[in-house]
């Protein structure tokens, strides 16, 4: 264990403008002005560049999982690190987006993460367990439809056969994209002996809700994840004539859709639960002919599963009855289901005693709230003690344009970040003060 002297507090809110203006011009939008960062596109991969410089310029051991997360690390090198032991812990996020997303989903996470690596660094602290810095690849599932693929891929929670084969709307396999970015498919699917090495798993996001905005403080803690997924819904009719079919001699896969919306937003209202069609697409999608067909893409979300899954089966019901009706055939496949998530209860303990003596925090300790988005903190925290912080979003918007956070938000989730880090990973300060390590 080495004892440095501290060095002068860096400018955390600089770094933090300056890292977020290094990944402005990636993969935006020049008319929405949102970010479209899919997984494995030239937009990702120029991020994960990013990423690797950030890495470098730290000095830290960076290196791809076999499923394209990117792993830099702090205190050891990769093949130094002995196999199992959970010794590391590990912070990060992801670069990916939504279609026109924002600047902090995600990315946020990934760079408080190097963030708080310069803050204990500056510090003169250094590490008894190693810190990795992690960026999940295709977090949000937009190109191949699947959320959170790589930490999926990671944790043995998609067959990685099943997920190669996933392809894109341009009809490019997973497989196909990571040999083009100069990944091996072959090695895609659980690694075990990672998971071993990590002994907690920490995710900084920005809050996708008004939550901690109502709460009063600038940071709060994940108490877990409600159950979610996706359905994809083929609505299948006729293809006729705008022009000549009468109304009565239609089978149209629109009408059966439009219905469809409107019934799932009741159904999710009436049980306490959210439905989404956020994406649809329509063949042939000519302006003077009914379609033939329609995809549409149920987003469904719940406090519990029970909840949730009758929601799915009574839209998938209506939706039957109603197709039964317009001539029109229905059929709902699952393309990816994310069950409930409570984070690990020793892991927020902790960590919310950590919090509490940070200043600046909300009277009365650490808010802590659940959330409705997914995250690869969800992912990991079937196999790995994980936990979450969630940084202020004044307006709850987020998978748009206009997501945002303050700076001082911010910079209170690097130093909230910070102060877990060093819990965790037993950091030593110069004045001899041991943060003492665990699991
Ligand atoms: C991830 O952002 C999600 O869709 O929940
Ligand atoms: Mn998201
Ligand atoms: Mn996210």
């Amino acid at each position: 264990m080495t004892r440095a002297g501290p060095a002068p507090e860096p400018d955390i809110a600089g770094r933090l403008r300056a890292g977020l203006a290094a990944l402005a011009g990636i993969g935006r939008d020049p008319t929405t002005g949102g970010y479209r960062r899919y997984g494995w596109t030239a937009a990702e991969l120029a991020c994960r560049e990013w990423f690797r410089a950030e890495a470098a310029v730290r000095g830290l051991d960076c290196r791809s999982d076999g499923n394209g997360n990117l792993w830099a690390l702090w205190g050891s090198s990769w093949a130094a690190l002995p196999d199992g032991g959970g010794d590391v812990v590990a912070t990060g996020s992801h670069l990916d987006s939504v279609p026109d997303g924002g600047a902090y989903d995600g990315p946020l996470g990934v760079l408080s993460a190097f963030l708080a690596v310069d803050l204990l660094r500056a510090r003169g602290m250094t590490p008894t367990r190693p810190i990795a810095v992690v960026a999940f690849v295709d977090e949000e599932g937009t190109r191949f439809g699947v959320s959170c693929l790589g930490s999926r891929l990671l944790c043995g929670a998609i067959e990685p056969d099943r997920a190669l084969a996933l392809t894109d709307a341009a009809g490019v396999s997973l497989a196909e994209a990571m040999r083009a970015a100069g990944a091996d498919p072959a090695t895609a699917g659980l690694d075990r002996a990672l998971l071993d090495r990590i002994g907690a798993f920490v995710e900084l996001h920005i809050e996708q809700g008004r939550g901690l905005a109502a709460l009063g403080g600038p940071v709060g803690l994940a108490t877990g994840i409600w159950p979610h997924g996706r359905w994809r819904c083929r609505f299948t009719g006729q293809a006729n004539h705008a022009g000549t079919t009468p109304l009565a001699d239609r089978c149209d896969p629109m009408l059966t859709f439009a219905n469809t919306v409107l019934s799932a937003r009741k159904k999710a209202r009436l049980a306490g639960a959210l439905a989404t069609f956020g994406r649809v697409s329509v063949t042939p999608n000519g302006t003077n002919a009914v379609p033939s067909s329609v995809d549409g893409w149920l987003d469904a979300r719940a406090a519990d599963e029970q909840t949730l899954h009758e929601l799915v089966a009574e839209v998938g019901r209506a939706a039957a009855e109603r197709g039964g009706r317009d001539g029109v055939t229905v059929a709902v496949t699952a393309e990816s289901v994310s069950a409930a998530v409570t984070f690990d209860a020793r892991l927020r303990t902790r960590l919310a005693g950590v919090l509490a003596d940070l200043p600046g925090g909300a009277p009365g300790g650490v808010p802590e709230l659940s959330t409705g988005a997914g995250h690869d903190a969800g992912i990991l925290a079937a196999l790995v003690p994980s936990a979450m912080l969630f940084v202020r979003n004044p307006t709850g918007v987020s998978h748009s344009p206009a997501e945002h956070a303050e700076d001082a938000d911010c910079v209170a989730g690097v130093h909230a970040l910070a102060a877990v880090l060093a819990d965790l990973a037993g950091l030593v300060d110069p004045a001899g003060a041991v943060h003492k390590a665990g699991r």
